[in-house]
């Protein structure tokens, strides 16, 4: 029989050379278990006299105390360890630079927004807002647009449930140009009836939006948005609309190595029409044509449907993609990465 002395050695041996709670808790049953070695040793006490029972039992339980006592300082060591190891898995440095506050940026769509209003505000142009909620007169009917217009349909046009007034239907506007008819007549509700020898101060507006057609791809995304110009007096010609949209475009893409041309086009809402394309003189797109803005003459019977008098009012309108304008500018060719909010592309327009 090993002596108690081997048998305490033994056990912080043994639990010593425990790694964890599981292996330290079946070392403990070798010792203190109902089978373990003190256990037994203190059963095998019953075959002494009552005098060395006594004796032997005190020092049994002084080697269990010893035992005990090297177990709980093993368990404590264990957790001690566990802890450490959560704690620095867990451990924050605070020496570590912060990761900060990003700070967002303007969306390049906007940008170009904010660029266009400043533009033309500085050649005297005042920037006007419409609803997006259109009826039937502003998107349509006063625009002279027939009623068999291709863009009149479902499948070009998202209605909306519901009708005005006139009970005609309610629709996602399709172009900012109901804005024209919006903004002046509103215009000569205000003027009219101070106008000296019934001349009016002349309307000069943009109207930036939102606009919305059934249409998805590269290049056309069901919103997008437009500008709307509008410029009426009693001489404004197709040579003042050249001047500022060439002037504009040179002050927009920061160059004067532009070309602009203006083809001859249709829209029921100017005669004669033109559709403006521009070429860039240097870079990627040198060279090439590129349609960037719808445009024309007022049409006289939207001039009436303004209030104003044909024959003495004349004027000239245009409507460009803020997008198409954005894309030109930075060189993006897909237009669907303005509307994925993929941070890797936003983030490449910082403030
Ligand atoms: N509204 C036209 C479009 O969306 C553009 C345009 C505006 C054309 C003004 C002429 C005058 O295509």
């Amino acid at each position: 029989m090993v002596s108690l002395d081997q048998v305490v050695e033994d056990a912080k041996r043994d639990f010593d050379g425990a790694a964890d709670s599981a292996a330290l808790e079946d070392a403990k049953a070798r010792y203190l278990g109902k089978s373990g070695i003190l256990t037994e040793r203190l059963k095998s006490l019953g075959a002494l006299d009552p005098e060395a029972r006594k004796a032997a039992g005190a020092e049994i339980n002084q080697v269990k105390s010893a035992v005990e006592a090297a177990l709980n300082a093993r368990r404590q060591a264990l957790a001690d360890a566990v802890l450490q190891t959560r704690l620095s898995a867990e451990a924050i440095d605070v020496t570590m630079p912060g990761r900060g506050q990003d700070s967002g940026s303007l969306h390049p769509v906007m940008r170009t927004w904010e660029r266009v209003e400043q533009i033309f505000r500085s050649v005297g142009f005042d920037v006007a807002d419409g609803p997006e909620i259109e009826n039937d007169w502003f998107n349509f009917t006063a625009l002279n647009s027939p009623e068999n217009h291709p863009a009149r349909s479902m499948q070009d046009t998202f209605y909306v449930e519901g009708v005005d007034e006139q009970n005609k239907p309610l629709l996602l506007r399709t172009h900012t140009s109901p804005m024209q008819v919006r903004y002046a007549s509103a215009h000569v509700a205000k003027y009219a009836k101070d106008a000296k020898d019934g001349v009016m101060p002349p309307i000069k507006v943009i109207a930036p939006g939102r606009t919305y057609r059934v249409d998805s791809d590269a290049t056309h995304s069901p919103m997008f948005n437009q500008v709307e110009g509008l410029w009426i007096a009693e001489n404004v010609s197709f040579a003042d609309l050249k001047g500022v949209y060439t002037d504009f475009l040179k002050t927009f893409f920061e160059t004067d190595a532009i070309d602009v041309r203006f083809r001859p086009s249709y829209f029921p809402f100017t005669e004669p029409s033109a559709e403006i394309d521009m070429a860039f003189g240097s870079g990627k797109l040198a060279g090439r044509w590129l349609e960037i803005s719808g445009a024309g003459q007022v049409h006289p019977t939207v001039l009436r449907n303004m209030g104003l008098d044909p024959e003495r009012y004349i004027g000239f309108a245009f409507g460009s993609g803020l997008e198409r304008l954005t894309m030109l500018r930075y060189g993006i060719d897909d237009l669907r990465l303005f509307f994925e909010n993929d941070i890797r592309f936003l983030s490449q327009f910082p403030a």
